[in-house]
């Protein structure tokens, strides 16, 4: 065995929570290394939702603009189609990934940035890229192979898979970035919920290049749903023609029985399924790639151990619907490492690492169900349709038959079929509320003693904004210099951040001192006119719930750790106290 390698956070995987740990952990200062086993980033397209959220925590690390850049813009995840090849009849379509003109003003109104297509390939290497400029070792065909903790630290084994030399790594912390097959959690005993490979049906994924442009380019949507006798999930007709790239790079999404196994496919197979999809055989079509996966519905009650913390897929496993594995895996790494970096620059007791686990692992469970639910509604659609499982060629004749009848019912028929696809928008987006409204209850959130005013409309369709401690931060437009900034841009960047209004001075002093005492930076914001941030819209006035003279105080996280309604010698004094609660100092 060679020497020791000394780093203060080991991270196991760099899939998109390692790589965003890393970079996350780099940006605070956080010496850290980050290994895979594989010897490169994801050669799949895989994800591609990339939520608000997690654009804001690209923002907050200087990424936005380069993830746009590489990205599909919002405007053409616009129509999801539901048709029965790209060139045949249309059943219907629903307006995807808060497109609707209303849902795209609460969209916009929500947050500075913007849900995009940006594809798993291009969101890994962006990250590791950006971590790496910032300080991180990155070690690929590197194997995690176990770890013994302690009370000072951790001791893993890994081995050089070029060498086959097996090492060891002395941390503070591992974090277990390892996906739906950690290891990490294996070794420290997570207990699951759930099940792998739920349902009779898997999926392949056939991942192909050819100009669709003709077909797709005046119903611009990323994923086109695909009915047809023969080709689709466990025979039941429904496949995916999932844009990559507009419109040049391509996956077909198709089922298979899981009893028997993903069927080989080779190119001529896959090309004429293909062909068959868009329902021309004309077309130039290049398969590059063909691979399988199951819809999983698993979750993790518990996240972490001591020193060992899990992030990402190693915790909660679900179907792609609605988008959200990527993103609750980046913000898994987004609430933890703040937490870490605190305790080991000593502005933190240990206790804060607890709260990870108080605040994520709810999220897992809940964002589980809401993507397995998500199926629902697609498999009701083809009750509406009157299809059976395995619908053959008459039976998709009988019921695009049925559906034209100029009888009531055909009338009740196209009614019913409308409502079953409007419904399907859940797992397209319609989930936005599951995106937006993650609150969280732990030990560093101080409650101010105000009662929670609820959900007023459906928790997992809308979001609500709020200030009280536990939501995250609201977005508002101020202006600095006459340009518009968003409330979050005053703060992140890994620090507490004080807001004030122009008659909230006091709050200046008093954040001074609890700077001071606690060796914590903390950035102090005072909004109003003739500062440097003024609230010009009135925005802030209203999204931040407060008086002007009241304050927030954000985490580095973007979540509201304590908010104070006045400046009142007994609110100021509330600062300190509220601080070392959070911080369990
Ligand atoms: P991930 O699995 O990506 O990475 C884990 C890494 O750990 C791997 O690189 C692996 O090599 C490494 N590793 C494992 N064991 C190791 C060991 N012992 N030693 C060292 N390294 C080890 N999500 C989303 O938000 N929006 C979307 O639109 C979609 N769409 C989508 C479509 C399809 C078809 C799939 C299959 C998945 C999605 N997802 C998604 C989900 C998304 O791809 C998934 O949630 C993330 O990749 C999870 O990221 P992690 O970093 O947690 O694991």
């Amino acid at each position: 065995m060679s020497k020791i390698v000394e780093t203060e956070v080991l991270i196991v995987g760099a899939g998109p929570a390692g790589a965003m740990a890393s970079l996350l952990l780099s940006q605070y200062g956080v010496k850290n290394l980050l290994i895979n086993k594989f010897s490169s980033t994801s050669p799949g397209p895989r994800s591609h939702i990339t939520n608000q959220r997690t654009m804001e925590i690209l923002r907050d690390m200087g990424l936005e603009e380069k993830a746009k850049s590489l990205s599909t813009s919002q405007a053409y995840m616009a129509d999801q189609v539901y048709a029965e090849s790209l060139v045949g009849e249309e059943f219907g379509r629903i307006r995807a990934w808060q497109n609707h003109p209303t849902r795209k003003a609460e969209h916009d109104l929500a947050s500075p940035t913007s849900v995009c297509d940006l594809p798993q390939l291009y969101f890994e290497p962006m990250v590791i890229q950006s971590a790496m400029h910032r300080g991180s070792d990155v070690r690929f065909s590197t194997e995690y192979l176990s770890h013994v903790q302690d009370a000072e630290g951790v001791t893993s084994t890994m081995r050089d898979l070029v060498s086959g030399v097996e090492f060891q790594v002395r941390s503070n912390y591992l974090i277990g970035a390892d996906g739906a097959r950690s290891k990490v959690a294996t070794d420290i005993n997570l207990s699951f919920e759930g099940q792998m490979a739920e349902g009779e049906a898997g999926a392949i994924n056939v991942e192909f290049t050819a100009d669709l442009s003709r077909y797709v380019d005046h119903r611009r949507g990323d994923m086109y749903m695909i009915l047809q006798p023969g080709t689709g999930v466990r025979g039941n007709g429904m496949s995916v023609l999932r844009m990559v790239r507009p419109w040049s790079h391509w996956v077909a999404i198709l089922g298979y029985d899981l009893a028997s196994g993903p069927p080989a496919l080779d190119d001529v197979s896959a090309t004429a399924i293909v062909h068959k999809l868009i329902g021309a055989a004309d077309v130039e079509v290049k398969i590059n790639a063909v691979s399988s996966w199951t819809h999983n519905r698993v979750y993790a009650s518990g996240n972490s151990l001591k020193r060992v913390f899990c992030v990402g897929d190693a915790v909660h496993r679900h179907a792609p619907l609605a988008g959200l594995g990527l993103n609750t895996s980046v913000q898994d790494s987004y609430n933890l490492c703040w937490k870490i970096a605190h305790v080991l620059k000593k502005h933190a007791g240990e206790g804060l690492l607890r709260s990870y686990e108080a605040e994520r692992a709810p999220i897992a469970k809940r964002i589980v169900e809401y993507a397995s639910d998500c199926r629902i509604p697609l498999r009701g659609m083809f009750e509406q349709l009157r299809l059976p499982m395995r619908p053959t060629g008459e039976n998709f004749s009988a019921c695009l038959e049925s559906l034209k009848a100029k009888t009531p019912e055909g009338a009740a028929m196209r009614a019913s079929v409308q409502k079953a696809i409007e419904g399907t928008v859940a797992g397209f987006g319609g989930g936005y509320g599951v995106e937006m409204n993650q609150r969280y209850t732990s030990g560093a959130v101080a409650h101010d003693g105000s009662s929670d005013p609820g959900f007023p409309r459906d928790r997992a369709t809308y979001y609500e904004s709020s200030s009280r401690p536990g939501a995250h931060l609201p977005h508002a437009w101020l202006t600095h210099n006459q340009h518009r900034v968003s409330t979050l841009d005053l703060c992140g960047a890994g620090k507490f951040t004080l807001l004030t209004g122009l008659s909230g001075q006091g709050w200046i002093e008093t954040a001074e001192a609890a700077s001071k005492e606690l060796g914590l930076p903390i950035d102090v914001h005072v909004i109003g006119p003739g500062q440097k941030y003024q609230d010009v819209y009135g925005d802030f006035s209203k999204v931040s719930e407060i008086a002007e003279e009241g304050a927030l105080l954000v985490r580095p996280d973007m979540y509201i750790a304590w908010r104070a309604q006045s400046s009142s010698s007994e609110s100021l004094n509330g600062l300190l106290p509220a601080l070392k609660g959070v911080l369990s100092r």
